[in-house]
């Protein structure tokens, strides 16, 4: 199948995971993000975005099974939702709302992963949005770095493709899958952004994906490595060969 979007790092398929993952080899880490089936898209609360029905329903008995199959780990966002074996590590995202947030103030992932329940904590608002579920790219970030020494990431339920702009930024190869053609469009403009700034605000604007007025010569490193500022050696060295 002919990719929508493909560079070094990024490879992303526009269409129904269900019918590409067969297609795909395995994968180091399936890191992802599905529907929670709790109309999220089309909640009166999201105004700005189009209201569409992709989080009518969680994904069908066997999908996510099928998935974390194909994959040496798992991380799976939106765990509290689906049935899945007990496991000890799951990670969490403190929101930073006070109690009377009218939304969720905090999110859990499901993983497969060994060691204790960790806590990433970044404030809801205050980046900038272009799917009404986007994910900080600094959290997915995280979750690569808690899963270790991963080259190889799946995303199946992309949504805006913060999952890969965070393996990009990582130096980690990573699939993309989409089915909305909108966030496919979304997603690509995200990963062709080569280059972004280091710190003020335009770091906090380029983490979120908008890019609209950017300096794209701002600087070598870019915003998600600067906040998560938890580079392995081997990936710094990968970074920097690929940023001369
Ligand atoms: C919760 S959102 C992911 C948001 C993403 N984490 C981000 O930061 O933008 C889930 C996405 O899965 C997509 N989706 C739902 N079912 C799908 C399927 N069978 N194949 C591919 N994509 C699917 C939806 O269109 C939606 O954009």
């Amino acid at each position: 199948m002919k990719p929508y979007y493909q560079d070094d790092y990024v490879t992303l398929y526009h269409g129904d995971c269900r019918e590409i993952v067969p297609t795909l080899g395995r994968f180091d880490l399936l890191l992802t993000d599905p529907p929670y089936g709790i109309n999220i898209a089309s909640n009166p609360v999201r105004q700005k975005y189009a209201k569409m029905d992709w989080d009518a329903h969680v994904p069908e008995a066997g999908l996510l099974p099928m998935l974390i199959e194909l994959a040496d780990k798992s991380i799976i966002w939106g765990g509290n939702y689906f049935v899945l074996p007990p496991h000890q590590c799951f990670l969490a995202w403190d929101k930073m709302q006070p109690e009377n947030f009218t939304l969720a103030m905090l999110e859990q992932a499901w993983t497969n992963l060994t060691g204790p329940a960790k806590m990433f904590r970044k404030r809801v608002v205050g980046y900038a949005k272009q799917h009404p579920t986007q994910k900080p790219v600094e959290l997915m970030a995280w979750c690569i770095s808690k899963a270790g020494d991963v080259q190889t990431i799946l995303d199946p339920f992309a949504g805006s493709g913060t999952t890969g702009r965070a393996a990009k930024d990582l130096g980690r190869k990573c699939v993309l899958i989409e089915r909305e053609e909108r966030y496919c469009e979304i997603s690509a403009r995200r990963m062709a952004q080569e280059v972004l700034p280091l710190f003020g605000p335009q770091a906090a604007q380029a983490a979120s994906g908008d890019v609209s007025g950017m300096d794209a010569r701002a600087g070598r490193w870019n915003a998600t490595q600067a906040i998560l500022g938890t580079m392995t050696g081997q990936t710094k060295k990968q970074t920097e060969g690929r940023s001369k």
